[in-house]
Formats: C-alpha cells, sequence, structure tokens
C-alpha cells in the first residue's frame, strides 16, 4: 500500500503541473482524487481491509498525499488562471499609440465646390449671393423681365407650368404683382434681378446662383435640371467695358489661366443690347494647341478656339421699370451663365446627367 501510495504520488508531481487547460487539470483530478474511481480513493477506500496495525500508519499517508495533491491541484490551477488572464490582456491590448481607424467623410458636390469658388471671386470683386424661389410665378420669371404673355420670346423658355392651389395664392394677393398667379418652375434665375431690385436701392452689385428647369429632353450635355449663376450690377455709370473687366477677371481666376473674352449680339428681352458671351477656350491654352493652324483638334470647342459660356447684356429700360428704378437715373449690365457646363470644364467631366446620378463612383472623385 504505502509503495502504491509513493507511486501515486510520483506520477502526480509529474503530471500535475503539466497540466495545460483547466479542462487537461479538471482531468487529472478525476484520475487521482475522483469520487468513484480516483486513484487515491479507492486506497483510502481500501484502508477498511488493511490488517489493524497497518492502518492508522497507511491512513495517515493517504490523507497526507490527500492535502499534498490538493495543494499541487490549486497551485497549477491558479498558475493557470493567471496564464489566460495575462494571454487575454496581451491580445486584447489596446496600443493607444496608434493611429485610428479614419472614419469616412462625405464629399463636396463638384457644384458645392466650383460655387463656392465663382461666390469667392465674385465676393471679392465686391458682389453679394442674393437668392429667389425655384417655385416662381409668371410675373418674375417672365413679364417683369420683359417677356409678355403672347411675346414669341416666351418660346425660348420650355417651361414646367404648376398645377396652382388658387386659395392659397389669393391668401397672398398682396406679394404677387400683376394678378399673374399662375406658378411655374422657374426656368432661368433671372427673376431674382427684380425680386432683388424691388427690396434694395442701387447701386448693387449681386451673382444669384440657383437651379433652374427647363421641359426639354436630356442628353450627354442637357438636363432639364440644371444650374444658372446670374450676375447684376447697377450704378449711375456702368458700361460694357466695365462687365468685360469683370467676367474676363472672373474666368482667368476660376481656370487659373489668362482668359479673354469674346462678345457677339444676341437677343435677350430684358437687355438691350444683348450678347453671347465667349470665352477662349482653356483646352487649348493648357495644350499649347494654335487652332487654326494645328493638325491636332480641341475635343472640348472643336477646334474654334472659343467657348459660349453665358448670355449678358446692359439692363433693358423695362425691367428697371418694373423692379421700380428710373431707367433715366441707373444703368446696369446682366449676365447668366449655366454652372454644369463651368464645372464640366473644369474638372472635364462629360456627361451633365452624371452630377444628380448619385453614383458614389463619380462623387468620390471630388
Ligand atoms: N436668363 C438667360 C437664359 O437662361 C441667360 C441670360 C442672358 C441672363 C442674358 C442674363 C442676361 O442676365 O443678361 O437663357
Amino acid at each position: 500500500m504505502t509503495d502504491e501510495i509513493k507511486k501515486i504520488e510520483r506520477a502526480a508531481k509529474a503530471e500535475i503541473p503539466k497540466a495545460k487547460t483547466a479542462d487537461e487539470l479538471q482531468a487529472l483530478k478525476i484520475q487521482y482524487l475522483g469520487r468513484e474511481r480516483g486513484a487515491l480513493t479507492l486506497i483510502l477506500r481500501g484502508l477498511k481491509q488493511l490488517p489493524e496495525k497497518d492502518r492508522a500508519g497507511v491512513g495517515k499517508e493517504a490523507n497526507r498525499l490527500r492535502d499534498f495533491l490538493e495543494s499541487l491541484f490549486e497551485k497549477r490551477g491558479r498558475e493557470l488562471e493567471t496564464q489566460i488572464i495575462e494571454s487575454t490582456l496581451k491580445k486584447e491590448r489596446i496600443d493607444v499609440t496608434r493611429p485610428g481607424v479614419r472614419q469616412k467623410r462625405g464629399h463636396l458636390h463638384p457644384h458645392t465646390i466650383v460655387l463656392r469658388e465663382i461666390e469667392n471671386i465674385f465676393g471679392s470683386m465686391g458682389f453679394e449671393v442674393a437668392e429667389g424661389p425655384e417655385v416662381e410665378t409668371e410675373y418674375y420669371n417672365f413679364d417683369a423681365l420683359n417677356i409678355p404673355a403672347e411675346h414669341p420670346a416666351r418660346d425660348m423658355w420650355d417651361t414646367f407650368w404648376l398645377r396652382s392651389n388658387q386659395k392659397e395664392i389669393r391668401n397672398q394677393k398682396s406679394e404677387i404683382r400683376n394678378s399673374k398667379e399662375r406658378l411655374l418652375l422657374r426656368t432661368h434665375t433671372s427673376p431674382v434681378q427684380i425680386r432683388y431690385m424691388e427690396k434694395h436701392n442701387p447701386p448693387l452689385r449681386i451673382i444669384a446662383p440657383g437651379r433652374a428647369y427647363r421641359y426639354e429632353a436630356t442628353d450627354a450635355s442637357h438636363e432639364f435640371q440644371f444650374y444658372q449663376v446670374e450676375g447684376l450690377m447697377v450704378d449711375k455709370n456702368v458700361s460694357i467695358a466695365n462687365f468685360k473687366a469683370v467676367i474676363e477677371e472672373f474666368f482667368s481666376r476660376l481656370f487659373g489661366t489668362r482668359v479673354k473674352t469674346r462678345l457677339r449680339p444676341s437677343f435677350f428681352p430684358f437687355v438691350e443690347p444683348g450678347f453671347e458671351v465667349d470665352i477662349t477656350c482653356t483646352s487649348c491654352t493648357k495644350l499649347k494647341i494654335k487652332n487654326q493652324k494645328s493638325k491636332i483638334r480641341c475635343g472640348v470647342c472643336k477646334g474654334g478656339g472659343w467657348l459660349e459660356i453665358a448670355g449678358a447684356g446692359m439692363i433693358h429700360p423695362n425691367v428697371f421699370k418694373a423692379a421700380g428704378y428710373n431707367p433715366k437715373h441707373w444703368q446696369g449690365f446682366a449676365f447668366g451663365m449655366g454652372l454644369d457646363r463651368i464645372v464640366m470644364m473644369k474638372y472635364k467631366i462629360p456627361d451633365i446627367r452624371l452630377f444628380h446620378s448619385g453614383d458614389l463612383r463619380f462623387l468620390k472623385q471630388f
């Protein structure tokens, strides 16, 4: 029996400290101290069969071994626990000095980027930003701009007319002039000229950026919803020369290269005289193509060297009258340009429909 106890002790001393997991340790515990078949349990249970004289000695040994084994198990158990804690701590350690994961941020729409630039440039020349409603009345969109109801010039703007809520409009009657109550989606930003002049006295300089709508089919360069930037400068002595200076400075700064302008006579009912404004093609200058002579043809201006970019003119006396200004005392120029076209030129965007596509692959590039 004593030999048996010694054997158990030796084996346990070798095995218990080597247990690698709590499960392994538990299995050993059952092997040695298990209530049913534990090696030491069997010995303790066999004490009864021993002769009287040996019983006390062996019993003492066996109990000593049980205490010893229990202390071994406890020690190893504690060791394993610390190991687990240490390894988890190591695994889950947070290194606060490491750079964080950058949160994805949204992008500014290319319209917004360029519009801010435009506002900055005009702002530095003393122009303020004005706004007007996108749902406009027939009066502001047409009549006040010298485009009467039956005038063929109205055909220049294919209009989205709105089925209006007559009762609501009757309540706002005081705001709406000449009982021109029909509502529409503004076809251009020019009505902001009237709205601003009604509320402010000259001299003034404003730009009015915003959305406009036209009832027309879409293609790579036409959308029924687009952006315009309107401009207006009124003072005692404003001339076309002033307009040329302002607009050349503006485009040169926007495109980061010296831009020249060319005014071609044209008709817009709200100005007299009226022009189309062309600028020298910025792609050509960058490519250093001498347009007429070169064999390479610039894809942006198709080799002509000029790009049509805006409409403009000297404010028509009827427009001043509609806004309550005396046309004998005041002069001014106005212009309107398409923002989409400018953004497309600046970023070489081939299709206007991309702007409202909501396609992140497009938007993420800006
Ligand atoms: N409103 C015109 C359009 O959308 C553009 C325009 C032309 C605006 C001449 C002006 C201007 O202020 O003077 O076609």
